[in-house]
């Protein structure tokens, strides 16, 4: 009886602190994924309801596994799917970030109308649920953002990467372009004037592009296919709704910025002690002896099989004079020349459990794009690194690594076998990498609380305080021209402009007064 009471006075504070999440993320990646899959798991436990709609349908282990959870229900669209596992992008020309930012449109356009004819779109619009929250992946998913409109709920951004200048402006966080470069400058955050110049020109010009040339054409699509009466541009939903923007990056690991406190960061949530390895790659790493093992992958968005021939020759015939034994991610055996031998000390696979493969004790060495969540996997099991970055936050990421001391940097485009295997004797065996890889691990296991518990805090904080509007800076009433301040400055040097003139003036007078013939002598010249 005692029980039974117990019971149910549990149950119903238990109740009465579930809450409806709805988490969009119908454009999304491998590694944005593995960014919100903690987020979500973790609100799954503690009894929220959570629709999740990802347009990457689940692999291998991970959300399918959640699938089983009377409280999480899982949207899946086979079109999306098809989108999200292949973005079209490819290892060629080096860094383009720029080359990218002006695909956009195009891209944008192709997400809208794939999200718009998506079945999953229309349940939800036709749907009569009520969600006390929305959180939606940041990478270019504005145009679900009608659904944030139409459920009327507050919502969040999750970036799984460090942020694009238009998230940062989106809650009126600080740009800091003196000290915080953007991806498409990539400096390091001491700048010099030119570079400062740069970056903060390029960064303002983005913002203004995002706003005035990427984002209308979501609205413009939307008007066009949705036909919701007086529905707000994607850029007033989210000036209402917008509450909170979670970010993958970390204290220990990125470079610093100023922000407001609807910026939280939760670099490392994924990250946790390696579970034991399938048997046969067990075998493999474990009786590779002293000299230990190397992993090579350049992450999930690029497809490694399409790496070119002739870094993959500079590749192979390196890794034959290794006494290592290497593993690399490798989708396509079919892509290997042929009658191109394969060294014996390297396997090929088309799937890693790269994380698993970092905590075990005979791994030795990282060769890696430099993403983020690479990055954190191979500080926290403390595996030095070899970045070849070769977009978007990846050359800022390699930077800081090289930086901080426990990474080298090489470039796509002047790699010899010579390069790649002094830069592997370097950190096999001079002690500097690992010293100061140490440091850092430690740095990023240093947290007051864990970054899930307070990425959890956070949303059910936004969610106790109804979009916690006390969060927002009053710079959010500001029109975009107020908050780069160019009203303040325009008016400082028309002033200035002003002042000068009338001195010049006053000064040709005075000095006129004084020499009245020469003056006059002048004027008739
Ligand atoms: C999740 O489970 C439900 C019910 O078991 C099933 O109908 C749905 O297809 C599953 N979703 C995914 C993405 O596996
Ligand atoms: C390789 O190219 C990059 C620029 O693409 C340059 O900064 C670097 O110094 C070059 N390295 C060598 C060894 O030539
Ligand atoms: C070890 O690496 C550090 C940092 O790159 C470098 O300064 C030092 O000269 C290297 N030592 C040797 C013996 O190569």
């Amino acid at each position: 009886m005692v029980l039974s009471a117990f019971l149910l006075l549990f149950l119903s504070t238990e109740l009465a602190a579930a809450h409806r999440i709805l988490f969009l993320s119908p454009i999304s990646t491998r590694s944005h994924t593995n960014f919100v899959k903690p987020i979500i798991k973790g609100l799954v436990e503690r009894g929220h309801f959570v629709t999740y709609w990802n347009g990457l349908l689940p692999k291998n282990q991970g959300t399918n596994a959640l699938n089983q959870t009377t409280n999480l229900r899982l949207l899946y669209s086979p079109e999306l799917d098809a989108l999200s596992s292949d973005h079209n992008v490819d290892f060629s020309a080096g860094t383009k970030n720029f080359y990218l930012l002006f695909e956009l449109p195009k891209r944008v356009e192709l997400y809208c109308k794939t999200i718009y004819r998506d079945p999953v779109f229309h349940q939800l619009m036709a749907s009569h649920e009520k969600f006390d929250l929305i959180i939606v992946e940041a990478a270019v998913n504005e145009c679900i953002l009608p659904l944030v409109y139409k459920f009327d709920a507050p919502f969040i951004y999750t970036m799984g990467a460090m942020p694009m200048p238009w998230h940062l402006d989106a809650v009126s966080s600080p740009l800091a372009f003196d000290h915080y470069s953007h991806v498409g400058s990539a400096y390091k955050d001491e700048m010099n004037f030119w570079q400062r110049t740069y970056n903060t020109l390029t960064g303002i010009l983005a913002v203004y592009y995002w706003r005035w040339i990427v984002m209308p054409v979501a609205d413009h699509l939307a008007a066009e296919t949705l036909h919701i009466e007086n529905l707000p541009t994607m850029e007033r939903i989210e000036n209402k709704y917008l509450s909170l923007l979670i970010l993958n990056t970390n204290l220990g690991l990125n470079y610093q910025m100023a922000t407001t406190p609807a910026v939280i960061q939760a670099g490392g949530i994924n990250l946790g002690p390696a579970k034991p390895l399938p048997h046969d790659l067990e075998k493999f790493v474990s009786d590779s002896g002293d000299a230990g093992c190397i992993i090579v992958s350049f992450g999930s968005l690029l497809r490694n099989s399409d790496i070119p021939d002739d870094v993959r020759h500079i590749f192979l015939s390196t890794f034959a004079r290794l006494p290592q034994r290497i593993l690399w991610k490798w989708e396509d055996e079919s892509k290997i020349r042929h009658g191109e031998s394969i060294p014996p000390n390297v396997k090929l696979m088309s799937w890693l459990p790269q994380a698993d493969l970092l905590g075990h004790p005979k791994m030795r060495l990282f060769i890696t794009h430099g993403g983020v969540n690479s990055i954190q996997e191979a500080v926290y099991h403390n595996i030095p690194l070899i970045v070849l970055p070769v977009f978007i936050d990846q050359p800022i990421n390699a930077q800081k690594a090289q930086d901080d001391g426990y990474a080298i940097r090489l470039d796509w485009d002047n790699l010899t076998e010579e390069i790649l295997f002094n830069a592997i004797e370097q950190i096999l065996t001079n002690s500097s990498y690992a010293e100061k890889m140490e440091k850092v691990s430690e740095l990023i296991r240093d947290q007051m609380e864990t970054p899930l518990d307070r990425v959890i805090y956070w949303i059910e904080y936004i969610i106790r305080h109804k979009g916690a509007p006390h969060l927002r800076t009053a710079s959010r009433k500001l029109s975009l021209h107020q908050r780069f301040l160019f009203d303040v400055m325009l008016f400082v040097v028309l002033v200035g402009i002003l002042m000068f003139s009338v001195l010049t003036r006053v000064l040709r007078y005075f000095s006129c007064k004084g020499k009245i013939q020469k003056c006059d002598l002048k004027k008739k010249n």
